[in-house]
């Protein structure tokens, strides 16, 4: 599976004759698994039709700020911008090149551009003057010292008839060039990670269970950004709602905590990290009818056993592995949290308090501590759980530099 798999790409076209040749760009990336958004100027559409890319890419193609056909919506430049892992501007025009460098916006493209805080790649065509004069040169180092990456312009024949640098790069060429830009420098390259995350069910009989309120949230979210980092997932999931495509999560769909426990077991020798950030029931019901219970005594006793403790006893038997285990306290946090690291063998542990306003369980932000396995005390900011998530995949980072 191509690395794309799941990316989203901002495609940017320009009004230049190299545009005819994003029709074939769109069916490699769309083929690799991206998700593309195609961004026009009025001009490219002199070059290559949007309904030929909207129909390649699978979503409408935008233009304008404004959506007349679509019940008057504002495309909005900034959403467009932090929806994407990375924006291609292909071709890229000595227009548009200058307008980037300039930072002049009168058109959608160049307002997302503006807005974008992803990765920028850059593909310009022009003709063989254009390509050489001054002013060119001077606008693409200026696109470079922006951190933008330049996929040079090819030599070869030009629309115009002459012969030198200024073909956009080839659409094979370009796709190598994202994929590369995937796989490159990332600080998790080569690290495999196991996750833990969403509630277990204990069942009761074949269609009742005891779960909890876990979303899986927390979990999904950092699995996504090991993989975001280079890193490698094993995803062992309690049944959730969330969702995630990644060439680089394998998710492990299970129901009990002994389940869980068995997954984890079976992956716990290819990885270098763990995180369990599993709600996993403290108990199960002792035993499990075959048939639906009725509903005939006033009073209805289960006896429970005890689950096993995934974690410590990953923590019991690990060798090189990195451990991050959760705690969610509502007294002596900080020295519950601290025990816990002594007897499951933890490297990290991200403690939750429910004393927080916002933080918790169903909540979209958190507020958490880090203590590490030197007793060290990082309380952190009120975040959302895409930041606690970075947050607590920078520390694994940490851990390997
Ligand atoms: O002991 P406590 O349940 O507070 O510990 C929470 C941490 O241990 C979490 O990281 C949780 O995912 C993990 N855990 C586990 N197996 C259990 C209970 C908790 O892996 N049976």
């Amino acid at each position: 599976m191509s690395v794309l798999s799941g990316k989203k790409i901002l495609l940017g076209i320009t009004g230049g004759i190299a545009a005819y040749k994003t029709a074939g760009l769109v069916r490699l990336l769309i083929k690799a698994g991206a998700e593309v958004q195609v961004i026009m100027t009025p001009a490219s559409h002199q070059f290559v039709t949007p309904y030929t890319l909207s129909t390649l890419a699978k979503r409408p193609v935008y233009t304008e700020f404004f959506h007349a056909e679509e019940g008057g919506t504002w495309n909005n430049h900034v959403e467009l911008a932090l929806w994407a892992d990375v924006m291609l501007v292909a071709p890229a025009t000595a227009n548009v090149l200058a307008k980037m460098a300039n930072g002049l916006c009168d058109n959608l493209l160049l307002a997302v551009y503006m807005s974008a805080k992803c990765p920028v790649y850059i593909a310009p065509a022009m003709d063989l003057d254009m390509y050489v004069h001054p002013s060119t040169a001077k606008n693409l180092t200026t696109l470079t010292s922006y951190n933008h990456v330049i996929i040079p312009a090819e030599e070869g024949e030009l629309a115009s008839g002459l012969i030198g640098r200024g073909r956009m790069a080839e659409p094979e060429t370009i796709v190598s060039t994202l994929e590369a830009s995937f796989t490159q420098d990332l600080p998790l390259q080569g690290k495999k990670v196991l996750i833990t995350a969403g509630p277990t069910y204990e069942p009761i009989d074949p269609v009742r269970f005891i779960g909890n309120h876990s979303s899986g949230k927390m979990g999904y979210d950092i699995a996504k950004e090991v993989a975001k980092q280079g890193g490698e997932v094993v995803l062992v999931s309690g049944p959730t709602n969330q969702k995630i495509e990644d060439a680089h999560v394998e998710v492990v769909h299970v129901l009990s905590a002994l389940d869980m426990y068995e997954a984890c077991h079976r992956y716990f020798d290819q990885v270098d990290v763990v995180v369990a950030a599993a709600a996993v029931a403290d108990y199960r019901p002792k035993e499990i009818a075959t048939q639906k219970i009725k509903k005939n005594a006033e009073e209805f006793t289960i006896t429970m056993d005890k689950n096993p403790d995934i974690l410590a006893s990953l923590g019991a038997i690990k060798k090189h592995q990195y451990l991050v285990g959760f705690a969610l306290e509502t007294e002596n946090e900080v020295e519950h949290a601290k025990q816990k690291i002594t007897k499951k063998k933890l490297d990290l542990i991200v403690l939750n308090s429910l004393n927080d306003t916002g933080a918790g369980f169903g909540k979209p932000t958190n507020k958490v501590t880090f203590i590490d396995a030197a007793f060290t005390v990082e309380p952190m900011d009120l975040k959302s759980k895409e930041e606690v998530a970075q947050d607590i995949v920078n520390k694994i980072i940490q851990h390997y530099e």
